[in-house]
């Protein structure tokens, strides 16, 4: 390890009761009921063990995930002071393993006001992850429409979540290379205000609406960034040929998208390959590998913002709140790619989209096309 690179801690928490077996795998069988009232009372653990992010430079870093073991409806339901005590008590125990930078992962940085929260009360710099979130989902969106063949300047594209914290910086991203963007949130005078402000700085077409599925029947591409804990895009909205990137964890894409609709390609906007040789260690089973649910070497780009910032000495509160800035976007995006970091390739429902997938979705598209023209 290079002599002075500060270490970092994560906070993680599962996203379904799959993902508890995952975490604990005593989890798995039990009834959900009897898991989520385990959850309610189970304290923050230190999960993982981080090893092997090693910069091209030789600069090394090294950290832990820790859990707030809630789920995402108990985080957005339960007393905000005790959902925010518990991701707190997770970086305290990151904090006991001397890491000197916290990330919040998935929920813990939706909850409430974004991190900033937690920040002013964190005994070391909180950030969010969400610029090189920004970053790689925007990347990944662009890069969906190249393989689909799909002209951004000649499409009209459509970002779920467009008033939050990853969403708003999309739709500044998105618009400079698009026809048209619609912005779509459920919470109508927000997002009415937030269109307002941004659309004269638009440099394309822009419009709004509440009607997820109306937006999405339009559009040929589509990003989703939503705090739902349920499927907000659904098989038969989606256009033949369409792209849907989704930055969105838990997912927002139904997975009868992917029984349902060949003709689709859907992406998960939000994984980076990790620079070294990372090892992520059960922290309670030593020699074995926690299952990260993701490809060897790669990690969210949450995670990865938060190692980024550790390699390059930048302990400070980066990413926090909604409103974005997107040169701090780019400016974690130069960091991370100095840093080694790349982003994966494309995985669609826990698989990986070779070229092959790709061509399928291709000839599914234009098939369901002729079958539409006749
Ligand atoms: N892949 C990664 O590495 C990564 C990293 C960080 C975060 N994330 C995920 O990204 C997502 C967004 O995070 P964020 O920090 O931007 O959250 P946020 O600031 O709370 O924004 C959420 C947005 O979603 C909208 N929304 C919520 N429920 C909706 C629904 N049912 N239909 C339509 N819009 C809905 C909200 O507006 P209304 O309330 O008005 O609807 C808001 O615009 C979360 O799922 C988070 O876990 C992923």
């Amino acid at each position: 390890m290079s002599a002075n690179t500060p270490k970092f801690c994560f906070v993680v928490h599962p996203l379904s009761l799959d993902d508890v077996a995952r975490y604990e795998p005593g989890a798995k069988g039990k009834g959900a009921p009897i898991v989520r009232k385990i959850m309610e009372w189970m304290p923050p653990w230190n999960a993982v063990h981080v090893t092997g992010v090693r910069t091209p430079d030789g600069r090394e870093t090294e950290g832990w995930f820790v859990s707030a073991p809630l789920l995402p409806e108990q985080m957005m339901e339960f007393p905000r002071e005790e959902v925010y005590a518990r991701i707190l008590r997770a970086i305290e125990i990151g904090v006991e393993m001397g890491a000197e930078i916290a990330g919040l992962g998935a929920f813990t940085a939706v909850v409430g006001d974004g991190g900033v929260t937690i920040a002013e009360r964190s005994p070391i710099p909180v950030t969010t992850g969400n610029s090189l979130t920004i970053a790689a989902g925007v990347q990944s969106f662009f890069r969906g429409a190249d393989e689909m063949g799909i002209d951004p300047a000649a499409s009209t594209a459509v970002v779920v979540g467009a008033t939050g914290s990853i969403g708003a910086a999309c739709v500044r991203l998105i618009a400079p290379r698009v026809g048209h963007v619609i912005l779509v949130a459920r919470n109508a005078t927000r997002l009415a205000k937030f269109h307002e402000q941004i659309a004269p700085e638009l440099p394309c077409e822009s419009s709004f609406t509440t009607d997820i599925s109306a937006a999405v029947r339009r559009a040929q591409l589509i990003l989703t960034a939503t705090s739902s804990t349920q499927d907000v895009i659904e098989p038969e909205d989606l256009q033949t040929g369409s792209v849907v990137c989704e930055l969105s964890l838990p997912h927002d894409v139904s997975r009868r998208v992917a029984t349902e609709r060949p003709d689709v390609l859907v992406t998960e906007g939000g994984n980076m390959v990790v620079p070294g040789a990372p090892y992520f260690e059960r922290v309670r089973e030593p020699g074995s590998e926690f299952d990260l649910n993701l490809p060897p070497r790669t990690a969210l780009a949450c995670m990865s913002e938060t190692m980024v910032l550790a390699l390059e000495n930048r302990l400070e509160p980066f990413t926090l709140g909604r409103g974005i800035d997107v040169r701090k976007v780019m400016e974690i995006d130069d960091m991370a790619k100095r840093c080694g970091f790349t982003l994966a390739g494309m995985r669609s429902f826990d698989t990986a989209v070779t070229a092959e997938r790709i061509a399928q979705i291709r000839e599914a598209a234009d098939a369901r096309r002729r079958v539409l023209a006749s």
